[in-house]
């Protein structure tokens, strides 16, 4: 399985932090933002990963990242996204990159208090279709909301004005390669986007979606109480917390190899 992080966007709604930089770039406590959704993919035991980015800051990603050292990486790939297409627009640049293989695609600016190694061990079992990831929350509004019956999600809508659950589909996507066949199907939404909750639907109208309910906290940090409250928990708790007893991580090794 190989990883892919979404960087892009303008971060409109956090001008003017973002005039001069990128949303990804902002600090969230000790480190930049984007420096949460790679340590995600590293502790799940993902380690050829993409970064996807466009604007003017580009070349900052570069810079701050160079090959990953940070996180023992031995090298990390980069493309750039023209102009303001969406969270699909911006994957289906992945598609070289993803050479067949599976993914586990990641917004940058979505940071989790523990790890993902579960969903990815079970994904890899799973062997075709995509799985979501899910947590209650009570502003369920902001978010691609999942509805869900039993064992199933049987739709999503974006940013729904009454939700049908509390339950967002937060920013971490595992998809099999047909995930680039069902990109080119989108039509832009009405914000004009290339909609990443269109291609979780079109998964589950071929009955191919599973979903897992994410342990621990998750915010993403695209507005200022988010972004707030991002730096809070950070600050208090911490993130990326690894397997607590390892069991999980040798499970995803094993899947992995
Ligand atoms: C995006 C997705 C949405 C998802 C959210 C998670 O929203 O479109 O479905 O719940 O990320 O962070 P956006 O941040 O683009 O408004």
């Amino acid at each position: 399985m190989k990883g892919v992080v979404l960087a892009g966007g303008t971060g409109s709604r956090l001008n003017p932090l973002t005039r001069v930089t990128n949303k990804h770039l902002l600090p969230i406590y000790d480190k930049p933002m984007v420096y949460y959704p790679i340590q995600t993919l590293v502790n799940a035991g993902v380690h050829e990963i993409l970064l996807v980015t466009g604007g003017k800051n580009a070349g900052d990603f570069l810079r701050l990242l160079g090959n990953g050292r940070d996180f023992g990486l031995k090298h990390l790939n980069y493309t750039y996204q023209e102009g303001e297409g969406g969270i699909a627009d911006a994957l289906a640049l992945a598609e070289h990159f993803a050479e067949g293989d599976s993914i586990c695609v990641i917004l940058g600016d979505n940071i989790i208090e523990n790890n993902i190694c579960r969903a990815v061990a079970n994904f890899a079992k799973q062997k075709e279709g995509a799985k979501i990831l899910l947590k209650e929350v009570t502003d369920a509004q902001r978010f691609g909301v999942a509805e869900v019956r039993g064992e199933h999600v049987v739709g999503i809508e974006e940013k729904p004005k009454r939700p049908k659950s509390n339950y967002a589909v937060i920013g971490i996507y595992l998809y099999d390669h047909s995930v680039f066949q069902k990109i080119r199907r989108l039509k832009p939404s009405g914000r004009g986007e290339l909609e990443i909750t269109d291609v979780n639907n079109f998964y589950i109208e071929e009955g191919k979606l599973t979903y897992e309910v994410l342990e621990g906290w998750w915010t993403d940090a695209g507005t200022f109480d988010s972004l707030l409250r991002a730096n809070t928990l950070v600050a208090e708790t911490g993130a990326n917390k690894p397997s607590r007893t390892g069991e999980e991580q040798l499970a995803t090794d094993r899947v992995l190899r």
